[in-house]
C-alpha cells in the first residue's frame, strides 16, 4: 500500500554564499546530470505536481532546494542539488557548482544518503562513477534511481538496466528503476529512502 504524504513544502533555497537551513531532520540528497529528471522525480515522490520546478531547458536548477516531507510516521528533508554536466556553462560556473555541492555533501551532519539519478537511455559516464566513489569515500550511502524507464519497451529496458547496473557496479536493490511519468519504482524508492532515514547515523 502506498504511504500517504501528509506534508510537503519547500523550506529553503540556497546559493553559493547562503547559509544552509538549521539541521532539524534527516536529509536525503538528489544528485545527477542536468535534465536527468531530479525535480520531476522529487515531485512524484511527494505527490505534488509542481513543488520542484521542472523544465525542458537543461540547467534550470542552479541552487540547492530543501523540501520537508512527512510520509507515514517519518519526517525528512529531500534536498534537490543543482545538476551537473550541462554543456553550455563556463568554467567558473562549473566551479561554482562544485563548490556549492561539495560544501553541502562534505559536512552536512543530517545527510543519511545520496540518491544519484541516471537516465536509462544514457551510459553512465565518469561523472557518475567518480561521484559514487567520492560518496563512498566519505561514508555517504549511495543509492541510484534509474530515470525515465517509461521511454523504453520492456525488453530493451531490461537489457539497459543490466548494462547500467554493470557500469555502476551496483546490486539491483541499490539501482532502482523509476519513472516520474508512470510512477513506476516510486514505492520501492520510498522504502529504500525511509530505511536509510530510520537507520541510526553512521559513526
Ligand atoms: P535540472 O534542474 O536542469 O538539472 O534538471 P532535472 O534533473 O531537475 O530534470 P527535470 O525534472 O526538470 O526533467 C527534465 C525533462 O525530463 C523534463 O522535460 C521532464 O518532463 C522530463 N522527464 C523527467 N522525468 C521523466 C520520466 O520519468 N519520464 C519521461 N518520459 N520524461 C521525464
Ligand atoms: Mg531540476
Amino acid at each position: 500500500m502506498r504511504a500517504k504524504i501528509k506534508r510537503a513544502e519547500i523550506v529553503a533555497t540556497c546559493g553559493p554564499t547562503s547559509q544552509f537551513p538549521e539541521a532539524t531532520l534527516p536529509e536525503v540528497a538528489l544528485l545527477g546530470r542536468s535534465n536527468v529528471g531530479k525535480s520531476s522525480l522529487l515531485n512524484k515522490l511527494v505527490q505534488r505536481r509542481q513543488l520542484a520546478r521542472t523544465s525542458s531547458t537543461p540547467g534550470k536548477t542552479r541552487l540547492i532546494h530543501f523540501y520537508e516531507v512527512e510520509i507515514g510516521g517519518d519526517a525528512l528533508r529531500l534536498v534537490d542539488l543543482p545538476g551537473y554536466g550541462y554543456a553550455r556553462v563556463s568554467r567558473s560556473e562549473r566551479e561554482d557548482w562544485k563548490r556549492l555541492v561539495e560544501r553541502y555533501l562534505d559536512a552536512r551532519e543530517p545527510l543519511r544518503a545520496a540518491l544519484l539519478l541516471q537516465d536509462l537511455r544514457r551510459d553512465a559516464s565518469e561523472d557518475e562513477t567518480l561521484l559514487l566513489a567520492w560518496l563512498e569515500e566519505r561514508g555517504i550511502d549511495p543509492l541510484v534511481a534509474i530515470t525515465k524507464v517509461d521511454k523504453l519497451k520492456r525488453m530493451q529496458r531490461q537489457r539497459r538496466l543490466r548494462e547500467l547496473r554493470g557500469q555502476l557496479a551496483l546490486a539491483p536493490e541499490r539501482a532502482i528503476a523509476t519513472s516520474a511519468q508512470t510512477g513506476e519504482g516510486i514505492d520501492a524508492l520510498w522504502r529504500a529512502i525511509r530505511a536509510r532515514v530510520a537507520a541510526p547515523p553512521q559513526v
